[in-house]
């Protein structure tokens, strides 16, 4: 069994040390251990071709012959994930982003591979990776150089962006300010680098145990039970949203706290479950597309209009067509 860890920061920055002590952390009791930086790979964004996404002709893995396929399998291969990044400008570093874009969209997300096995085992030619079925642990080490949280408020929850279509179950992670642009200023700071052994640990102590087991070991709860993150959108009146989730909490006010409470029924739909993931492969594929398409459940056009509406498009978009070219450098 192997755990990956990845790095998005600098070589030998403050993200890579933090993860190398994880893994350390890791190996002590036996597990086998890979680190791979991300700025080793040459990924390139993402162009929306959806060739990945076409459940009938889809190729396996992408048009775009870079290092993608090399990071896809090694995330496959692995039986646990560390992500350790750098917060820029609030969030983790746009090329981690670049890379969750090319892999990670409804074209690994397990629901949907397992929709589309159904249609393989009929005889459709498919992509289905049945490395995705596999159920990892994992966890995240989001570091900035604030001394205040304030400054590194979307680094742990962007991370959830990256690896909930894999649908990782994410048992620990930790927060690490103070570490400015020097390289390895994490390392005067005992405390994190105990923290990052201890994450690695529990990593390790999770990988190889069925779903259910891999319990949560992070120093918070968080606001939302289900990915431990404290992003809540308020739209002004309750119920209040996990935008990471998609589920719906009440917002009370109890011996002067504000909690925000999330029903069960609420947190099994978090598109972190399965049901939840199924929710989406339903809104994209309902029953009865036509139906579905009326009462606006649906952005797929129903197949006998859909002759209708693509020639709208073209005759709205001859306009847009004949508009000035975009600026290039
Ligand atoms: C472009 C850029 C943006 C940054 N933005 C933030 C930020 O929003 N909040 C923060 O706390 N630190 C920010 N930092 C500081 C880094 O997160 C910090 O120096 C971190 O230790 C770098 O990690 P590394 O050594 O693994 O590369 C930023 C650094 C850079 C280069």
């Amino acid at each position: 069994m192997k755990l990956l860890g990845i790095s998005c920061g600098r070589r030998m920055g403050n993200s890579e040390i933090l993860l190398r002590e994880a893994l350390m952390g890791a190996a002590e009791s036996g597990t086998e251990t890979e680190v791979l930086s991300l700025l080793d790979v040459d990924v390139k964004p993402c162009i929306g071709c959806k060739v990945c996404q076409a459940e009938i002709t889809g190729k396996e893995y992408c048009v775009i012959k870079d290092d993608a396929v090399f990071v896809w399998n090694k995330i496959m291969d692995c039986d646990g994930l560390i992500l350790s990044g750098p917060v820029y400008c609030l969030t983790p570093p746009g090329y981690l982003l670049v890379i969750r874009d090319r892999l990670f969209g409804s074209k690994s997300d397990v629901a949907w591979m397992m929709e589309r096995k159904k249609l393989k085992e009929q005889g459709e030619k498919v992509f289905v990776d049945e490395r995705c079925f596999k159920t990892r642990p994992g966890a995240f080490i989001s570091v900035g150089g604030s001394v205040t949280p304030d400054w590194l408020s979307l680094g742990l929850s962007i991370f959830q962006t990256m690896t909930f279509s894999i649908q990782l179950e994410v048992v620990d992670q930790m927060m690490v300010m103070g570490t400015n642009i020097v390289k390895g200023q994490v390392l005067l700071d005992d405390a994190a680098m105990a923290r990052a052994r201890k994450l690695g640990y529990h990593v390790a102590e999770a990988m190889g145990k069925p779903g259910p087991e891999m319990k949560w070991r992070g120093d918070e709860t968080g606001t939302c039970p289900v990915c431990h993150q404290n992003e809540i959108t308020i739209k002004g009146k309750n119920p209040v949203q996990c935008p990471i989730c998609g589920i719906y909490g009440e917002l009370k006010i109890e011996n002067g706290e504000i909690k925000v409470v999330f029903s069960e029924a609420e947190q099994k739909r978090s598109r972190l479950t399965l049901a939840g993931k199924m929710e989406h492969w339903n809104e994209y594929h309902p029953a009865d597309p036509e139906k579905a398409w009326k009462l606006n459940q649906t952005s797929t056009m129903p197949p006998a209009k859909q002759a209708q509406y693509m020639n709208e498009i073209t005759r709205k978009m001859a306009k847009y067509k004949a508009d000035k070219p975009c600026t290039k450098p």
